[in-house]
């Protein structure tokens, strides 16, 4: 009795592990789709078409050369297989031409990367290289000791070209230090300042010799020129608004960097960038634009936006506030009593103000507009500026903040004491002769003066002088 059920058990597990060795292999047979073209590459001569046939566990697309107009490709979807399991794909370029030679993947539409590739060259005599020989070579950028490649990809597997530098000097491809790939052109494998310049590459088919488009070298540089945030250095915003920081470096015409952004919200994928390159005929400018959407509080903080090219590193900074809701804060600076001395050149009347957005400030005087009062009065910022302080400027003076938008309003009435320094009237007019009294009458002397705080009048006798123009009074 166990032997038998033991036996059976044996039966079933081998069962069990038959099927799943035959899905595993049907796995591993599709885990990239299959073409039907099992070699790495394909040769067609121009006009002819161009067929690919392409199969799999999942739903296919196709990548092919950029020159390839999608117009030019037809692609033909299919369920395929004994029990239609599988994808089925078909590609067809009918009339292929040499410049739509190059890779050509048939990819898993969830998982682009399982693909299977191809690569297709479709030769013309008249055609040995890929690309046009277009009229503004291509600019290629080098740093010395790095590969550089010179991308003359060729038509047809067969052809062999040479690389010529300022038309003049033929280098050939020694696999070495100079290596030729039809797939991709020729690649320097260190170059040296002396690789800079003028190249292109070339063919002879039939005694004729094809050039190449013409490639300029140049050698990168790292030379960051400016790092600009196009805002002042701090910035006040509102929770639950947006916010755009535009950062912009320029660089010499041979330099390319990297920028990127440090800021408090990074960590929790707080805002998305994307950045752009604009060629100048002398400079050039790259510039990255981060926006953050519904501000947090935890949003607030230092923003950095740092430009590095190769070692070379240049950064900016921006500290962001972010406010919860909209407020005024109005508090007189010192007291509400304010004292200024007639005569002085400016006075300037303040209030302790926070607020945010930033608001409407008015300044009345004694319940009327100042600044339309008297020319002397000026606004500066928030404060009101007396010009040559005078005895009428004293008074009560309100400052008015307001949002109208967000219905904040708030005022504080602040006085205005100004201390005139005393003047004694008579002397104002000229110095008379109280003339020769009369012994025992009466005579009143006046004095008028006039100052704030009132003044204190005392009178003082001196004995007149002796040969004096005025006659001396008796003791
Ligand atoms: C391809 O066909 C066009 C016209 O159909 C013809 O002008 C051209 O010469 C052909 N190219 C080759 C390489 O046969
Ligand atoms: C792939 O298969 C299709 C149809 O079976 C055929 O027309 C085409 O020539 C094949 N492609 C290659 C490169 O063999
Ligand atoms: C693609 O084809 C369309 C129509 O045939 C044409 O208007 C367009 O210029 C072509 N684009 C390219 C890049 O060849
Ligand atoms: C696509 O399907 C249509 C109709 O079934 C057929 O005429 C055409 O030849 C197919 N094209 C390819 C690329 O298989
Ligand atoms: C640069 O100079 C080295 C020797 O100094 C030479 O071997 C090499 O071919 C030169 N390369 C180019 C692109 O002129
Ligand atoms: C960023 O600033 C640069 C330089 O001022 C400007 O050219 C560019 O248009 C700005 N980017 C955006 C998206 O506004
Ligand atoms: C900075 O540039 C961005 C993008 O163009 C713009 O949305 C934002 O308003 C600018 N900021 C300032 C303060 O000009
Ligand atoms: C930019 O960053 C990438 C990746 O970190 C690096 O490979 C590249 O060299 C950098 N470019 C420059 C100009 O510094
Ligand atoms: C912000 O930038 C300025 C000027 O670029 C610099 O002086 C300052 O140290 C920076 N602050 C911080 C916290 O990095
Ligand atoms: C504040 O007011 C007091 C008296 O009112 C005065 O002595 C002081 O100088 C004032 N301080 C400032 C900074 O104006
Ligand atoms: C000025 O502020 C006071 C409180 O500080 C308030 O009672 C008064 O209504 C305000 N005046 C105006 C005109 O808003």
């Amino acid at each position: 009795m166990k032997v038998f059920l033991l036996l059976c058990l044996f039966c079933g597990l081998y069962g069990a592990f038959a099927k799943v060795s035959a899905n595993i292999h049907s796995k591993k047979k599709f885990s990239v789709p299959l073409l039907n073209v099992t070699s790495h590459q394909l040769v067609l001569e121009a006009n002819q078409t161009l067929q690919l046939n392409c199969r799999g566990r999942w739903e296919l697309s196709w990548a092919f050369p950029a020159s390839l107009n999608r117009s030019q490709v037809e692609v033909n979807e299919s369920r395929c297989g004994r029990t239609s399991q599988h994808y089925c794909s078909s590609l067809r370029v009918s009339h292929a031409q040499a410049h739509h030679t190059g890779s050509y993947h048939c990819r898993y539409k969830p998982w682009t990367r399982k693909q299977r590739s191809i690569y297709v060259y479709v030769t013309d005599s008249q055609q040995p290289f890929v690309e046009d020989t277009g009229l503004r070579p291509d600019v290629l950028f080098m740093k010395v000791k790095e590969p550089l490649l010179i991308p003359c990809r060729v038509t047809d597997p067969k052809i062999t070209a040479a690389l010529v530098k300022l038309y003049t000097q033929v280098l050939t491809p020694d696999q070495e230090s100079i290596m030729w790939d039809s797939k991709q052109g020729f690649t320097i494998k260190a170059p040296l300042i002396n690789s800079t310049g003028l190249f292109h590459c070339r063919t002879i088919i039939d005694g004729v010799a094809y050039n190449s488009q013409a490639y300029y070298v140049h050698r990168q540089v790292n030379d960051i020129t400016g790092v600009y945030l196009n805002t002042s250095e701090s910035v006040q915003t509102l929770k639950g608004e947006q916010l755009v920081l535009n950062c912009t470096a320029t660089t010499k015409l041979n330099t390319r960097v990297n920028i990127t952004w440090e800021y408090p919200g990074k960590t929790n994928k707080a805002g998305s960038s994307f950045k752009r390159l604009v060629k100048h005929s002398m400079h050039m400018m790259f510039y990255n634009v981060l926006t953050i959407k519904n501000l947090q509080h935890s949003d607030r903080g230092l923003y950095t936006c740092r430009v590095t090219s190769g070692k070379q590193s240049k950064q900016q900074n921006v500290t962001v506030m972010v406010h919860d809701r909209p407020f005024i804060r109005l508090k007189p600076r010192n007291g509400s009593v304010m004292v200024a001395q007639a005569g002085q050149k400016s006075y300037k009347i303040s209030a302790k103000l926070r607020a945010f957005p930033p608001p409407e400030v008015i300044w009345l005087k004694d319940g009327k507009v100042a600044t339309r009062q008297c020319s002397r009065y000026k606004m500066i910022g928030a404060s009101l500026v007396i010009e040559d302080v005078a005895e009428e400027d004293a008074g009560k003076y309100t400052i008015f903040v307001r949002n109208q938008k967000h219905g904040l309003l708030q005022n504080i009435t602040l006085t205005l004491v100004v201390n005139v320094s005393p003047q004694i009237g008579e002397k104002a007019v000229s110095l008379q002769d109280p003339g020769s009294v009369p012994k025992g009458s009466r005579k009143t002397l006046r004095c008028t003066s006039h100052g704030v705080p009132p003044p204190h009048i005392q009178w003082r006798w001196h004995r007149c002088p002796s040969k004096g123009l005025l006659a001396a009074p008796r003791a």
